[in-house]
C-alpha cells in the first residue's frame, strides 16, 4: 500500500488530555494540557510542555509545582473551556464550578471533581522554541474512594477517562483488548483471567 507523506508535525496520537491546576489559595488557575507524559518510573517523573504566553507558565515558573488532574467524560466540557480561556481574565474554578481542594505536598489546589490527582514538584525547565518543558517529580497520587475495590485495588477503568486525538476528545470505551503481556500469556492464565472477568461483570 502506498503512503501519503506530510510535512513534519505533532502527529503522535492519541495523547492524554488533562487539567493542570496551579497557583495557591489567592491565585488559582487551571490549564488544559495535551503535551504531557511519563519520563521516568523510579522516582516517578512527568512533564508538561507549556507556551511562554500562557498565564499558567508564569504561575508554575514561580511556584515550581502543579497538579495533573485526570479527566473523566463528564469533565470534557470543563476541560475544553480551560483550554480556550485564560486565567489572566477569569477564575476558571469559579466559572466552571470546580472545587479546589488541598493536596499533601503542594500549595496549589487540586480539582475535587477529577477522579485522580497527581501532585508534581518541578525539577527542571527545558526551553524549546515553542513550549517550555516543566520536568517534575510526582510526589503524591490521590484517587476517588469510589474507584477503590474491597481489596484496595484502584479500578481506573471505572473513571471513564478520555483521550485527545487529532483535535477531538474521545472516551476510552470500557472494551479492553488485552492485559500487559497478553501476547505471550499461557492459555491456562488466559482462561483464568477470562473467568475472573466474567465473575467481576456478574457482580
Ligand atoms: C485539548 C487542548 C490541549 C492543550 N494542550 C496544551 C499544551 O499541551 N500546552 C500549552 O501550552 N497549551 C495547551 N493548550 C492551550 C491552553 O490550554 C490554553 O491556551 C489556555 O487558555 C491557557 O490558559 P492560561 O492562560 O490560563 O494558562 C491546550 C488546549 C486544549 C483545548
Amino acid at each position: 500500500m502506498s503512503k501519503v507523506t506530510f510535512k513534519p508535525g505533532t502527529m503522535l496520537n492519541p495523547v492524554p488530555v488533562v487539567m493542570v491546576s496551579c497557583g495557591n489559595s489567592e491565585k488559582q488557575n487551571i490549564i488544559t494540557i495535551a503535551w504531557t507524559g511519563i519520563i521516568n518510573s523510579d522516582p516517578p517523573m512527568t512533564y508538561v510542555s507549556i507556551r511562554k504566553s500562557r498565564y499558567s507558565h508564569e504561575i508554575i515558573s514561580e511556584s515550581k509545582e502543579f497538579v495533573i488532574n485526570l479527566v473523566s467524560k463528564n469533565l470534557a466540557f470543563q476541560t475544553d473551556y480551560c483550554g480556550v480561556k485564560s486565567g489572566k481574565d477569569i477564575d476558571k474554578f469559579k466559572e466552571q464550578k470546580l472545587t479546589p481542594i488541598m493536596g499533601n505536598n503542594v500549595k496549589c489546589p487540586m480539582i475535587k471533581e477529577s477522579p485522580v490527582n497527581i501532585e508534581c514538584k518541578v525539577k527542571d525547565i527545558i526551553e524549546y522554541p515553542s513550549h517550555d518543558m516543566f520536568v517534575a517529580e510526582i510526589t503524591a497520587v490521590h484517587a476517588d474512594e469510589s474507584l477503590i475495590d474491597e481489596n484496595g485495588k484502584l479500578q481506573l477503568e471505572k473513571a471513564n477517562l478520555i483521550a485527545y486525538s487529532h483535535g477531538e476528545y474521545f472516551e476510552l470505551k470500557n472494551n479492553p483488548i488485552g492485559k500487559f503481556g497478553y501476547s505471550v500469556m499461557k492459555p491456562k492464565t488466559k482462561k483464568r483471567i477470562a473467568k475472573e472477568k466474567r465473575l467481576e461483570r456478574k457482580k
